[in-house]
């Protein structure tokens, strides 16, 4: 990833793990991916899953934010239903102090073209993740005014 994601991510973990000293320890499950790699999660999506599932999770090869080194996966340690744990609820309520986005929320898939991820964090900083928290944008397509993107 680039240095500084790293660095916001590793604020981001320290103040979590301050301030939820009971919680659930946050895990990094994804963070860059090369171009073969993403070639290699695609494929594997597309063979558990069929491409048309496949597509509506995994970018292709060559759109994944995670080949920009501004995105990760993160999850606790048990894996399961991230955006209803309190790990998962903290990171959505404040990751963007940090400079990070829930890239893909709940009910955005049209614009999107993903399903709802909690667990992918996308890196934009602190000045542009605050207006979106503060403005109530629910994607980057809908803030730039970009065309949605249901095919990526
Ligand atoms: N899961 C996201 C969309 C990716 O593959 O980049
Ligand atoms: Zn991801």
């Amino acid at each position: 990833m680039r240095p500084e994601a790293v660095a916001a991510m590793q604020k981001m973990f320290a103040d979590y793990h301050a301030q939820s000293p009971t919680g659930d320890g946050l895990t990094v499950v994804s963070p860059y991916r090369s171009y073969p790699d993403q070639v290699s999660v695609y494929n594997g999506w597309v063979r558990r899953l069929g491409q048309a599932q496949a597509d509506r999770q995994s970018a292709r090869p060559g759109y994944s934010e995670h080949q920009t080194g501004l995105a990760v996966d993160i999850d606790t340690a048990t894996n399961q239903g991230f955006g209803t744990t309190a790990a998962g609820q903290w990171l959505a309520q404040n990751s963007w102090r940090y400079g990070f986005v829930v890239r893909y929320q709940q009910g955005q898939e049209p614009i999107t073209g993903y399903e709802y991820e909690p667990w992918h964090f996308r890196y934009v900083g602190v000045e542009l993740a605050t207006e979106l928290q503060k403005q109530g944008f629910p994607s980057l397509e809908t803030f730039f005014g970009y065309a949605p993107a249901p095919s990526y």
